[in-house]
């Protein structure tokens, strides 16, 4: 009776083992790529310049100077940053948007081709934006997976290496489990499909600034979406060796009145990430979420005073760009003031990527503060 029972589970278990070996389970083909270009956009003293604002946020950067938004216009400007002189020393990805990909210089040299040239990764923005999630107290889930096998196929074929999906999680609106799950799980298919089509994904569950809460709650919150997003992950085989992160800091929310300063926003993220993010992880690209430059740059700074296991770096949109915009105006003739602040900017946040930042060298329009209620990228 023994004998047979044992047979019997032998049988069922060798059934599903036999089952299962016939499952393909990761295509694989672009693993050694994924992870070379994982670790060059993660290399010492470099981080990514975040360009691939939709053509309405770009509309809005573009109006806050009185510069028409017009397809010339956007592209005059994102030619202006990514052919900045000397600029591949701080910055090893660009991310753009799907527009920007195809663009090229006024001379004609394709945009990808410029920023190989400064040993600058492209990279694109993939998803396809935030909708309401019905039954919830306000909060969105992000579109974009139909099709994205097919997108990122002709990305790759147009240059680009490395993706990005930003999903947002929002303290005062929820969050609830249902969003949490959506969000971490939208990010898991959107890395798979991306891995597998030769793109680095930039996995990216942004915590909103918005909120009064204090910089505990968003740790919980944060500890709460970084553990979903793994579990996903791994049960969709993401090769964690082949992505990068962009996580939002751990911090008070906007209206909360007891501030944090870079020493105590280092050691909450830290934790945050140390609790949640495996080694074998190359690279930690955050996002600027409205901080200011001065802000971002000395968070970042006080994150790199002793060593870790994952490259810390930035992946700023506005804390970059802020005031490079300002500078330039729309005008020709501000074009090499404007590329001497972006710069600057990239090389004081790639100091704070060495831990080495000295803010001795700002103004005081780097300390303006850009974050703005319910912001939409
Ligand atoms: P910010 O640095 O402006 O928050 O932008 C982040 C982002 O997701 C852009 O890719």
């Amino acid at each position: 009776m023994a004998l047979m029972m044992k047979s019997s589970t032998m049988k069922a278990v060798s059934g599903r083992v036999s089952r299962r070996s016939a499952v393909v389970v990761r295509a694989g083909k672009y693993d050694e790529e994924l992870i070379k270009t994982a670790n060059t956009v993660a290399s010492k003293g470099r981080g990514i310049l975040a360009m691939d604002e939709s053509n309405a946020t770009c509309g809005k950067r573009l109006d806050s100077i009185g510069v028409e938004n017009t397809e010339e216009n956007r592209r005059a400007y994102r030619e202006l940053l990514c052919t900045t002189p000397g600029i591949g020393q701080y910055i090893s990805g660009a991310i753009l948007f799907e527009e920007t990909l195809y663009q090229s210089t006024k001379d004609g040299k394709k945009f990808v081709d410029a920023m190989n040239e400064q040993n600058i990764v492209p990279g694109i923005k993939v998803d396809k934006g935030l909708v309401p999630l019905a039954n919830t107290n306000g909060e969105s889930w992000c579109m974009g997976l139909d099709g994205l096998d097919k997108r990122c196929a002709e990305y790759y074929k147009a240059g680009a290496r490395f993706a990005k999906w930003r999903s947002v999680v929002s303290i005062p609106h929820g969050p609830s489990l249902i969003a949490l799950r959506d969000c971490a799980y939208g990010l898991a298919r959107y890395a798979a499909i991306a891995q597998n089509a030769g793109l680095v994904p930039i996995v990216e569950p942004e915590v909103l600034l918005d909120g009064e809460h204090d910089i505990d709650r968003c740790l919980e919150v944060q500890e709460a979406i970084w553990a979903e997003t793994f579990k996903y992950m791994a049960d969709n085989k993401v090769m964690f060796e082949g992505i990068l992160l962009k996580p939002a800091m751990v911090t008070p929310g906007a209206d909360c009145p007891n501030r944090a300063g870079p020493a105590k926003v280092a050691e909450y993220t830290l934790r945050m990430l140390r609790r949640r993010v495996p080694p074998a992880v190359p690279g930690i690209m955050f996002l600027s979420g409205g901080q200011s430059e001065l802000e971002s740059t000395l968070n970042l700074n006080a994150m790199n005073q002793s060593p870790n296991p994952w490259h810390v770096s930035f992946s700023y949109a506005r804390a970059l760009q802020n005031t490079v915009l300002k500078t330039w105006q729309g005008k020709p003739e501000n074009v090499p003031a404007a590329q001497a602040a972006l710069l600057k900017r990239a090389k004081a946040n790639s100091d704070a990527q060495q831990g080495k930042y000295d803010p001795a060298v700002e103004d005081k329009a780097a300390a303006q503060g850009m974050y703005e209620k319910g912001y939409v990228y």
